[in-house]
């Protein structure tokens, strides 16, 4: 697979750390994949993952969802209308989203709403699916906006207002029926609760994650991004996910 030279279309501030860059990109993309996007720095050689949040065949118009943590995700956010970056994807194994007539619900913590777009645009099609969310801040909520608003879309955040609950976004499954599928992204910590909560009310749902680490290359060839599974085994995340179900990774 080659880098690929593509366009800012657009850039998007959501928050004063969270924005929506827009940019071109020929071929298709699966939902829950992540691509690999050269900082516009020669001082920052490695590329830094991110997911897919949209993608548009008709237009060839990738939308990525991304959080300024560092320098890299910085500069980003500083890119501007018809600038050139280099990208390399879609990487990784993505959501299945080959399914019908199934209960899903999607979950995303922050940024981690990101994956879960083009995942709802392909199943909502043939399932029933919701879209639950948890943020630091009410501002963040906005990213909600990108879904289609006939899906069920809850939320929870931290600093809360009247529009929506306050608190962690595992207390938006205690009064719901069992869901055949939860697919989150998110941080460790909060996919875990959510897996113990499914266990613990003793659903037979099948839990899917979107791991993170730290990633070099993005193909199988550096092994910075192995992680253990719960039987011990390295694995690497790149190739080998970054989708997993929670049994194979969490030992609860
Ligand atoms: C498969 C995958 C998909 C991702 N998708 C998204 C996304 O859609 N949107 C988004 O905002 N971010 C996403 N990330 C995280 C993103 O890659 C990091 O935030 C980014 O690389 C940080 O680069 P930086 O130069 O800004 O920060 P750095 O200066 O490199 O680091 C700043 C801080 O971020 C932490 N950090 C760096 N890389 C990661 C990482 N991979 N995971 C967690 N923390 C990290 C560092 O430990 C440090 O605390 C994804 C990561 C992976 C592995
Ligand atoms: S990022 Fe290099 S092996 Fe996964």
């Amino acid at each position: 697979m080659q880098s690929i030279t593509s366009t800012i279309l657009n850039t998007t501030l959501l928050s004063p750390d969270l924005f929506v860059l827009d940019i071109s990109f020929p071929n298709p993309v699966q939902a829950g994949q992540f691509m690999m996007i050269k900082v516009p720095d020669n001082s920052k050689i490695l590329p830094r993952p991110i997911s897919i949040f949209n993608y548009d065949p008709k237009t060839q118009r990738l939308s990525l969802l991304i959080r300024s943590r560092g320098q890299g995700t910085e500069l980003l956010s500083k890119m501007s209308l018809g600038q050139k970056i280099d990208v390399f994807g879609s990487l990784g194994k993505g959501f299945d989203t080959n399914i019908s007539d199934k209960n899903i619900i999607l979950m995303g913590g922050g940024e981690g709403i990101a994956p879960m777009l083009l995942t709802s645009e392909l199943l909502k099609k043939n399932n029933d699916v919701s879209v639950f969310a948890g943020f630091r801040h009410q501002i963040e909520a906005s990213t909600l906006d990108y879904f289609d608003s006939d899906l069920d879309i809850q939320y929870t955040a931290q600093d809360h207002s009247e529009n929506c609950a306050r608190g962690l976004i595992t207390d938006l499954l205690d009064d719901i029926d069992e869901p055949d599928y939860i697919y989150t992204c998110g941080p460790i910590p909060m996919m875990k609760a959510i897996y113990t909560k499914v266990l613990h009310k003793k659903w037979n749902t099948k839990v899917f994650i979107s791991m993170e680490s730290h990633m070099a290359c993005g193909v199988g060839a550096c092994v910075g991004c192995t992680v253990k599974d719960c039987h011990n085994h390295s694995i690497r995340v790149c190739t080998a996910g970054p989708i997993f179900l929670a049994e194979e990774i969490f030992n609860v």
